[in-house]
Protein backbone atom coordinates (compact mmCIF):
# COMPACT_ATOMS: atom_id res chain seq x y z
CA UNK A 1 0.00 0.00 0.00
CA UNK A 2 1.07 3.46 -0.66
CA UNK A 3 2.31 5.66 2.06
CA UNK A 4 -0.34 8.03 2.96
CA UNK A 5 -1.48 10.15 5.59
CA UNK A 6 -2.92 7.91 8.48
CA UNK A 7 -6.93 7.73 7.86
CA UNK A 8 -7.38 8.97 11.54
CA UNK A 9 -5.47 12.07 11.31
CA UNK A 10 -7.00 12.44 7.67
CA UNK A 11 -10.83 11.97 9.48
CA UNK A 12 -10.11 15.30 11.79
CA UNK A 13 -11.45 18.01 10.37
CA UNK A 14 -10.29 21.68 9.17
CA UNK A 15 -11.26 24.45 11.79
CA UNK A 16 -13.87 26.21 10.04
CA UNK A 17 -12.94 29.41 11.60
CA UNK A 18 -9.86 29.18 9.91
CA UNK A 19 -11.11 28.85 6.62
CA UNK A 20 -12.50 32.32 6.97
CA UNK A 21 -9.10 33.89 8.25
CA UNK A 22 -7.41 32.14 4.94
CA UNK A 23 -10.04 34.30 2.60
CA UNK A 24 -9.73 37.44 5.12
CA UNK A 25 -5.47 37.08 4.83
CA UNK A 26 -6.13 37.39 0.88
CA UNK A 27 -8.23 40.63 1.57
CA UNK A 28 -6.57 43.54 2.96
CA UNK A 29 -8.65 46.17 4.86
CA UNK A 30 -10.92 43.57 6.36
CA UNK A 31 -12.39 44.33 9.92
CA UNK A 32 -11.07 41.22 11.95
CA UNK A 33 -13.61 40.04 14.30
CA UNK A 34 -13.02 36.55 13.70
CA UNK A 35 -10.18 35.79 15.41
CA UNK A 36 -10.11 34.50 19.70
CA UNK A 37 -7.02 37.28 19.97
CA UNK A 38 -6.89 40.95 21.05
CA UNK A 39 -5.60 43.31 19.22
CA UNK A 40 -3.82 44.69 21.73
CA UNK A 41 0.01 43.75 21.75
CA UNK A 42 1.32 42.06 24.89
CA UNK A 43 1.98 44.99 27.56
CA UNK A 44 5.42 46.54 27.45
CA UNK A 45 6.35 45.30 31.04
CA UNK A 46 5.79 41.89 30.19
CA UNK A 47 7.86 41.98 26.85
CA UNK A 48 10.92 44.19 28.98
CA UNK A 49 10.94 40.83 31.57
CA UNK A 50 11.48 38.61 28.28
CA UNK A 51 14.31 40.68 27.39
CA UNK A 52 15.38 40.59 31.16
CA UNK A 53 15.09 36.93 30.51
CA UNK A 54 17.09 36.10 27.93
CA UNK A 55 20.10 38.30 28.87
CA UNK A 56 19.74 36.65 32.03
CA UNK A 57 20.50 32.93 30.26
CA UNK A 58 17.14 31.50 30.37
CA UNK A 59 17.74 30.26 26.84
CA UNK A 60 17.90 26.33 27.77
CA UNK A 61 16.12 23.78 28.57
CA UNK A 62 13.66 23.58 31.76
CA UNK A 63 11.86 21.11 33.61
CA UNK A 64 9.08 19.48 31.60
CA UNK A 65 6.82 20.87 34.35
CA UNK A 66 8.24 24.36 33.67
CA UNK A 67 10.20 26.02 35.94
CA UNK A 68 9.94 25.67 39.79
CA UNK A 69 9.78 29.78 40.34
CA UNK A 70 6.24 30.15 37.77
CA UNK A 71 4.65 27.38 39.38
CA UNK A 72 5.23 28.91 42.68
CA UNK A 73 3.90 32.23 41.25
CA UNK A 74 1.02 29.96 40.03
CA UNK A 75 0.20 28.51 43.49
CA UNK A 76 0.23 32.55 44.81
CA UNK A 77 -2.25 33.51 42.37
CA UNK A 78 -5.06 30.45 42.83
CA UNK A 79 -3.98 31.09 46.45
CA UNK A 80 -4.56 35.08 46.34
CA UNK A 81 -7.67 34.89 43.83
CA UNK A 82 -9.94 31.68 44.85
CA UNK A 83 -8.47 31.16 48.72
CA UNK A 84 -7.62 27.50 46.78
CA UNK A 85 -3.86 25.75 48.17
CA UNK A 86 -2.05 23.90 45.35
CA UNK A 87 0.81 22.32 45.43
CA UNK A 88 3.29 23.92 42.99
CA UNK A 89 5.12 20.88 42.65
CA UNK A 90 2.95 18.23 41.85
CA UNK A 91 -0.11 19.57 41.21
CA UNK A 92 0.29 22.51 38.26
CA UNK A 93 2.11 21.85 34.85
CA UNK A 94 3.41 25.05 32.83
CA UNK A 95 2.35 24.10 29.03
CA UNK A 96 3.43 25.76 26.11
CA UNK A 97 -0.32 27.04 25.98
CA UNK A 98 -4.06 26.60 26.81
CA UNK A 99 -4.25 24.50 23.24
CA UNK A 100 -1.49 22.11 24.68
CA UNK A 101 -2.70 21.91 28.07
CA UNK A 102 -5.83 20.69 26.66
CA UNK A 103 -4.31 18.13 24.27
CA UNK A 104 -2.31 16.21 26.82
CA UNK A 105 -5.23 16.73 29.71
CA UNK A 106 -7.18 14.99 27.18
CA UNK A 107 -4.37 12.29 25.64
CA UNK A 108 -4.06 11.24 29.22
CA UNK A 109 -7.55 10.17 29.76
CA UNK A 110 -8.80 8.89 26.50
CA UNK A 111 -7.78 5.93 25.11
CA UNK A 112 -9.16 4.93 21.52
CA UNK A 113 -12.49 4.59 21.24
CA UNK A 114 -13.30 6.21 24.86
CA UNK A 115 -16.04 8.77 24.55
CA UNK A 116 -16.15 12.28 26.30
CA UNK A 117 -18.88 14.90 26.46
CA UNK A 118 -18.28 17.85 25.64
CA UNK A 119 -20.40 20.90 26.59
CA UNK A 120 -21.03 22.85 23.69
CA UNK A 121 -20.99 25.24 21.74
CA UNK A 122 -17.46 25.53 22.20
CA UNK A 123 -14.42 26.36 20.94
CA UNK A 124 -13.34 23.22 18.52
CA UNK A 125 -10.25 21.86 19.76
CA UNK A 126 -11.94 20.41 22.94
CA UNK A 127 -13.58 17.42 20.31
CA UNK A 128 -10.10 17.63 17.70
CA UNK A 129 -8.42 16.66 20.74
CA UNK A 130 -10.22 14.03 21.48
CA UNK A 131 -10.51 13.13 18.09
CA UNK A 132 -6.42 13.24 18.05
CA UNK A 133 -6.29 10.69 20.37
CA UNK A 134 -8.90 8.09 18.76
CA UNK A 135 -11.61 9.20 20.90
CA UNK A 136 -15.21 9.99 20.31
CA UNK A 137 -16.58 13.45 21.46
CA UNK A 138 -20.05 13.59 22.03
CA UNK A 139 -21.52 16.76 22.05
CA UNK A 140 -24.37 18.30 24.19
CA UNK A 141 -25.63 21.60 23.22
CA UNK A 142 -26.21 23.88 26.40
CA UNK A 143 -29.92 25.36 26.07
CA UNK A 144 -31.29 28.96 26.00
CA UNK A 145 -33.60 29.63 29.13
CA UNK A 146 -35.22 32.58 29.04
CA UNK A 147 -31.81 35.19 28.43
CA UNK A 148 -29.13 32.53 30.00
CA UNK A 149 -27.50 29.64 28.52
CA UNK A 150 -28.40 26.70 30.73
CA UNK A 151 -26.63 23.07 30.88
CA UNK A 152 -28.65 20.25 29.91
CA UNK A 153 -28.42 17.52 32.83
CA UNK A 154 -31.07 15.51 31.50
CA UNK A 155 -29.01 15.23 28.44
CA UNK A 156 -25.63 14.48 29.51
CA UNK A 157 -27.29 11.78 31.28
CA UNK A 158 -28.35 10.48 28.30
CA UNK A 159 -25.15 10.63 26.47
CA UNK A 160 -23.06 8.52 28.87
CA UNK A 161 -22.19 5.13 27.52
CA UNK A 162 -20.03 2.70 29.07
CA UNK A 163 -17.00 4.43 27.34
CA UNK A 164 -17.62 7.65 28.66
CA UNK A 165 -14.68 8.79 30.40
CA UNK A 166 -14.47 12.73 30.30
CA UNK A 167 -16.80 15.81 30.41
CA UNK A 168 -15.72 18.78 28.91
CA UNK A 169 -16.61 22.32 29.58
CA UNK A 170 -15.73 25.81 29.46
CA UNK A 171 -16.37 28.63 31.55
CA UNK A 172 -16.81 31.62 30.57
CA UNK A 173 -17.64 30.02 27.25
CA UNK A 174 -16.10 31.12 24.35
CA UNK A 175 -18.22 31.53 22.20
CA UNK A 176 -21.12 31.94 24.73
CA UNK A 177 -19.86 34.64 27.29
CA UNK A 178 -21.61 32.33 30.03
CA UNK A 179 -20.16 31.61 33.39
CA UNK A 180 -20.99 28.55 35.08
CA UNK A 181 -22.79 29.26 38.51
CA UNK A 182 -21.44 27.61 41.86
CA UNK A 183 -24.63 26.01 41.51
CA UNK A 184 -23.86 24.85 38.16
CA UNK A 185 -20.23 23.46 39.09
CA UNK A 186 -22.22 21.45 41.71
CA UNK A 187 -23.70 19.90 39.50
CA UNK A 188 -21.11 19.02 37.28
CA UNK A 189 -18.71 17.62 39.88
CA UNK A 190 -21.75 15.52 41.43
CA UNK A 191 -22.18 14.15 37.79
CA UNK A 192 -19.16 13.33 37.08
CA UNK A 193 -17.89 11.65 40.81
CA UNK A 194 -21.29 9.99 40.51
CA UNK A 195 -20.53 8.44 37.00
CA UNK A 196 -16.05 7.91 37.52
CA UNK A 197 -15.43 10.44 34.75
CA UNK A 198 -12.71 13.06 34.43
CA UNK A 199 -13.67 16.66 34.93
CA UNK A 200 -11.98 18.89 32.59
CA UNK A 201 -12.85 22.84 33.07
CA UNK A 202 -11.23 25.25 30.40
CA UNK A 203 -10.38 28.43 32.67
CA UNK A 204 -8.84 30.17 29.91
CA UNK A 205 -10.94 33.05 30.69
CA UNK A 206 -11.20 32.72 34.00
CA UNK A 207 -10.09 36.66 33.99
CA UNK A 208 -12.35 38.24 31.76
CA UNK A 209 -15.67 38.85 33.48
CA UNK A 210 -17.65 41.94 33.47
CA UNK A 211 -19.35 41.76 36.85
CA UNK A 212 -18.42 44.46 39.56
CA UNK A 213 -16.09 44.69 40.57
CA UNK A 214 -14.37 44.31 37.73
CA UNK A 215 -11.27 41.99 38.11
CA UNK A 216 -12.81 39.50 40.34
CA UNK A 217 -12.52 35.94 38.61
CA UNK A 218 -15.05 34.01 37.47
CA UNK A 219 -15.10 31.10 40.25
CA UNK A 220 -13.06 28.21 39.72
CA UNK A 221 -13.87 24.23 39.66
CA UNK A 222 -10.47 24.09 41.67
CA UNK A 223 -12.45 26.25 44.91
CA UNK A 224 -15.38 23.36 44.46
CA UNK A 225 -13.42 20.27 44.24
CA UNK A 226 -11.28 18.15 46.50
CA UNK A 227 -7.60 17.83 45.50
CA UNK A 228 -8.22 14.10 44.90
CA UNK A 229 -11.21 14.61 42.77
CA UNK A 230 -10.76 13.79 39.27
CA UNK A 231 -10.93 17.35 37.95
CA UNK A 232 -8.12 19.23 35.38
CA UNK A 233 -8.36 22.82 34.83
CA UNK A 234 -6.37 24.00 31.51
CA UNK A 235 -5.56 27.33 31.52
CA UNK A 236 -3.15 30.43 29.70
CA UNK A 237 -0.99 33.88 29.73
CA UNK A 238 -2.96 34.20 26.28
CA UNK A 239 -5.95 36.41 26.90
CA UNK A 240 -5.42 37.98 29.93
CA UNK A 241 -2.13 39.35 29.45
CA UNK A 242 -2.55 39.70 25.76
CA UNK A 243 0.21 36.49 25.43
CA UNK A 244 -1.29 34.87 22.37
CA UNK A 245 2.09 34.62 20.27
CA UNK A 246 3.56 33.48 23.17
CA UNK A 247 2.39 29.61 24.04
CA UNK A 248 1.91 29.77 27.52
CA UNK A 249 -0.63 27.81 29.60
CA UNK A 250 -0.68 25.55 32.62
CA UNK A 251 -2.74 22.90 33.87
CA UNK A 252 -4.00 21.92 37.26
CA UNK A 253 -4.88 18.52 37.94
CA UNK A 254 -4.94 15.25 40.50
CA UNK A 255 -0.91 14.10 41.35
CA UNK A 256 -1.39 11.31 39.25
CA UNK A 257 -2.55 12.94 36.18
CA UNK A 258 0.01 16.02 36.55
CA UNK A 259 2.54 13.61 37.03
CA UNK A 260 1.62 11.90 33.63
CA UNK A 261 0.88 15.27 31.80
CA UNK A 262 4.56 16.95 33.02
CA UNK A 263 6.54 13.37 31.78
CA UNK A 264 4.31 13.34 28.50
CA UNK A 265 5.83 16.60 27.97
CA UNK A 266 8.72 15.34 27.17
CA UNK A 267 7.73 13.76 23.86
CA UNK A 268 5.37 16.66 23.04
CA UNK A 269 6.87 19.60 23.29
CA UNK A 270 9.54 19.65 26.47
CA UNK A 271 8.27 22.50 28.14
CA UNK A 272 6.90 26.05 27.21
CA UNK A 273 9.64 28.78 26.01
CA UNK A 274 11.98 29.03 28.83
CA UNK A 275 12.10 33.12 28.59
CA UNK A 276 8.30 33.30 27.71
CA UNK A 277 8.13 31.36 30.90
CA UNK A 278 9.92 34.56 32.76
CA UNK A 279 7.56 36.62 31.37
CA UNK A 280 4.50 35.21 32.22
CA UNK A 281 5.94 34.87 35.95
CA UNK A 282 6.08 39.23 35.74
CA UNK A 283 2.90 39.07 33.92
CA UNK A 284 1.24 37.29 37.13
CA UNK A 285 2.79 39.49 39.77
CA UNK A 286 2.45 42.80 37.97
CA UNK A 287 -0.78 42.33 35.45
CA UNK A 288 -3.55 43.49 37.68
CA UNK A 289 -3.66 47.25 36.69
CA UNK A 290 -3.20 46.54 32.81
CA UNK A 291 -6.08 44.04 33.12
CA UNK A 292 -8.32 46.17 34.60
CA UNK A 293 -7.90 48.51 32.56
CA UNK A 294 -8.45 46.33 29.46
CA UNK A 295 -11.32 44.74 30.59
CA UNK A 296 -12.90 48.31 31.42
CA UNK A 297 -12.33 49.04 27.28
CA UNK A 298 -13.56 45.34 26.75
CA UNK A 299 -17.14 46.08 28.69
CA UNK A 300 -17.35 49.09 26.79
CA UNK A 301 -17.27 47.59 23.30
CA UNK A 302 -19.81 44.37 24.84
CA UNK A 303 -22.22 47.20 25.18
CA UNK A 304 -21.76 49.18 22.40
CA UNK A 305 -22.09 45.95 20.59
CA UNK A 306 -25.39 44.56 22.16
CA UNK A 307 -26.87 48.02 22.05
CA UNK A 308 -26.33 47.89 18.41
CA UNK A 309 -27.21 44.47 17.44
CA UNK A 310 -30.48 44.55 19.75
CA UNK A 311 -31.61 46.93 17.17
CA UNK A 312 -30.75 44.56 14.43
CA UNK A 313 -34.32 42.51 13.01
CA UNK A 314 -34.35 38.83 13.86
CA UNK A 315 -31.19 38.79 15.92
CA UNK A 316 -31.65 37.41 19.91
CA UNK A 317 -28.46 38.08 21.84
CA UNK A 318 -28.26 37.04 25.48
CA UNK A 319 -25.73 39.39 27.25
CA UNK A 320 -22.44 37.84 27.71
CA UNK A 321 -20.52 37.57 31.26
CA UNK A 322 -17.61 36.63 30.21
CA UNK A 323 -14.48 35.71 27.40
CA UNK A 324 -14.90 38.57 24.76
CA UNK A 325 -17.42 37.28 22.71
CA UNK A 326 -21.08 37.82 21.29
CA UNK A 327 -22.72 34.62 19.93
CA UNK A 328 -26.15 36.39 18.45
CA UNK A 329 -28.80 33.59 16.97
CA UNK A 330 -30.13 35.09 13.58
CA UNK A 331 -33.49 34.03 12.76
CA UNK A 332 -33.94 31.77 9.84
CA UNK A 333 -30.55 31.47 9.34
CA UNK A 334 -28.97 28.07 7.72
CA UNK A 335 -26.26 28.05 6.81
CA UNK A 336 -23.60 30.51 8.97
CA UNK A 337 -20.20 29.94 6.85
CA UNK A 338 -22.36 31.25 3.86
CA UNK A 339 -23.32 33.55 5.96
CA UNK A 340 -20.06 35.06 7.04
CA UNK A 341 -18.20 34.22 3.65
CA UNK A 342 -20.65 37.20 1.84
CA UNK A 343 -20.35 39.05 5.00
CA UNK A 344 -17.05 39.26 4.17
CA UNK A 345 -16.71 39.66 0.24
CA UNK A 346 -19.48 42.07 0.74
CA UNK A 347 -18.61 43.93 3.35
CA UNK A 348 -15.24 42.99 4.29
CA UNK A 349 -16.18 42.23 8.17
CA UNK A 350 -14.85 39.17 9.03
CA UNK A 351 -16.91 37.10 11.87
CA UNK A 352 -16.89 33.17 12.51
CA UNK A 353 -20.09 31.34 11.85
CA UNK A 354 -21.51 29.60 14.58
CA UNK A 355 -21.26 26.03 12.91
CA UNK A 356 -17.60 25.93 13.97
CA UNK A 357 -18.41 25.50 17.27
CA UNK A 358 -20.52 21.95 17.03
CA UNK A 359 -23.64 21.37 18.30
CA UNK A 360 -25.99 24.30 18.97
CA UNK A 361 -23.62 26.73 17.06
CA UNK A 362 -25.86 26.55 13.16
CA UNK A 363 -27.63 29.98 13.00
CA UNK A 364 -25.27 31.71 15.27
CA UNK A 365 -22.29 33.88 14.75
CA UNK A 366 -19.57 34.71 16.64
CA UNK A 367 -18.66 38.45 16.76
CA UNK A 368 -15.09 38.75 19.35
CA UNK A 369 -15.14 42.08 20.32
CA UNK A 370 -11.69 42.42 21.96
CA UNK A 371 -10.81 45.36 19.10
CA UNK A 372 -10.10 49.01 18.65
CA UNK A 373 -13.43 50.84 19.03
CA UNK A 374 -12.37 51.79 15.37
CA UNK A 375 -12.72 48.83 14.08
CA UNK A 376 -15.51 47.10 16.49
CA UNK A 377 -18.14 50.10 15.31
CA UNK A 378 -17.91 50.16 12.04
CA UNK A 379 -17.50 46.51 11.79
CA UNK A 380 -21.26 46.59 14.09
CA UNK A 381 -22.87 49.21 12.00
CA UNK A 382 -21.85 47.15 8.50
CA UNK A 383 -23.01 44.06 10.12
CA UNK A 384 -26.37 45.61 11.16
CA UNK A 385 -27.45 47.16 7.50
CA UNK A 386 -25.96 43.72 6.01
CA UNK A 387 -28.77 42.02 8.27
CA UNK A 388 -31.48 44.19 7.28
CA UNK A 389 -30.72 43.17 3.20
CA UNK A 390 -32.85 40.71 2.73
CA UNK A 391 -30.41 39.32 -0.22
CA UNK A 392 -28.21 38.55 2.64
CA UNK A 393 -30.18 36.10 4.24
CA UNK A 394 -28.29 32.40 3.72
CA UNK A 395 -31.48 30.73 4.72
CA UNK A 396 -32.79 32.94 6.00
CA UNK A 397 -36.99 33.16 5.49
C1 LIG B 1 -11.77 28.21 25.24
C2 LIG B 1 -10.33 28.28 24.86
N1 LIG B 1 -9.48 27.46 25.45
C3 LIG B 1 -8.18 27.48 25.17
C4 LIG B 1 -7.67 28.36 24.23
C5 LIG B 1 -6.21 28.27 23.96
O1 LIG B 1 -5.47 29.41 24.05
P1 LIG B 1 -3.90 29.36 23.85
O2 LIG B 1 -3.56 28.10 23.15
O3 LIG B 1 -3.56 30.56 23.05
O4 LIG B 1 -3.31 29.38 25.20
C6 LIG B 1 -8.53 29.20 23.54
C7 LIG B 1 -8.06 30.10 22.48
O5 LIG B 1 -8.81 30.64 21.70
C8 LIG B 1 -9.90 29.18 23.88
O6 LIG B 1 -10.78 29.99 23.29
Amino acid sequence: MPARVAPSAARVEHSRIREIAHIAMGMPGTLKLYSGESSTPTPEYIRRAAQKAMADGYLFYTENAGLPSLRRCLADSYRKLHGVELDPEREIVVTASGVQALNVAIRCTIDPGDEALVLTPAWPNGAASVALANGVPRMVPHVLAGARYEIDFDALEAALTPRTRLVIYTSPSNPLGWVATGADQDRLLEFARRHELWLLADEVYERLVYREPLGAPAPSILKKATREDAVIVVQSFSKTYCMTGWRVGWLVARRDLAEKAAQLNEFIISHAPSFAQRAAEAALVWGEIELKKMLARYKENRDTCLAMLKKAPGVTVPEPEGAFYLFPRVEGMTDSFAFCRRLLEETSVGLAPGVAFGAGGEGSIRICYAAEREIVKPAMERLVAFLQEPSANCGRR
